[in-house]
């Protein structure tokens, strides 16, 4: 089956999916922020408060192009924002399939609320902030993706199992 990545908004679930999806496929996962924090040697936030949202992005990409040469056969979650870059959306496509997990704005809301990790998210006000970002980014993620999940109000179970139908 090869590679299968999982997209969405922050807080959608996607590294929880991603870890129950490698035991049930029985492959490798992987997560573009995490990988990012490792070579970096610092946190998310440490990286956008020194050099600022685009040089992130710029590491999204450069990250992507380095799996293209090295992932075969894994779970891949990537960060919230990464399928927003019209490259991104090609690399994701010749890495894998693309799952999008769907999740409305209140559900978001209700998992982050007390979040501190996510810069984008620290605000006067996150639950217009999400609000926001998801209208904005919605098209890109449907784009992106082979796949679409509706993720509000299913545990884990149901959503794996839906995935696997699906892919
Ligand atoms: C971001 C999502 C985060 C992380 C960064 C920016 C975004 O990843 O990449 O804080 O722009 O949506 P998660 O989706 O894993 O929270």
């Amino acid at each position: 089956m090869g590679n299968v990545i999982l997209i969405g908004f922050m807080g959608c679930g996607k590294t929880t999916v991603g870890l129950r999806l490698s035991y049930r496929l029985r492959k490798a996962v992987m997560d573009t922020d995490k990988e990012i924090e490792k070579e970096e040697k610092r946190s998310i936030s440490d990286i956008f408060a020194a050099d600022g949202e685009a040089y992130f992005r710029d590491r999204e990409t450069e990250c992507l192009r380095k799996l293209i040469v090295t992932a075969g056969n894994q779970i891949i979650s990537v960060g919230g924002g990464l399928p927003m870059r019209e490259v991104n959306r090609e690399l994701l496509h010749q890495l894998g399939r693309v799952v999008y997990l769907r999740a409305k704005a209140e559900t978001i809301y209700e998992r982050l609320k007390h979040d501190t990790t996510r810069p984008l998210l620290q605000g006067e006000n996150p639950q217009d902030k999400i609000r926001t970002l998801m209208a904005q980014r919605e098209e890109n993620y449907a784009k992106a993706a082979d796949v679409i999940v509706d993720v509000d109000g299913k545990d884990f179970e149901q959503i794996i199992s839906e995935i696997e139908k699906q892919l």
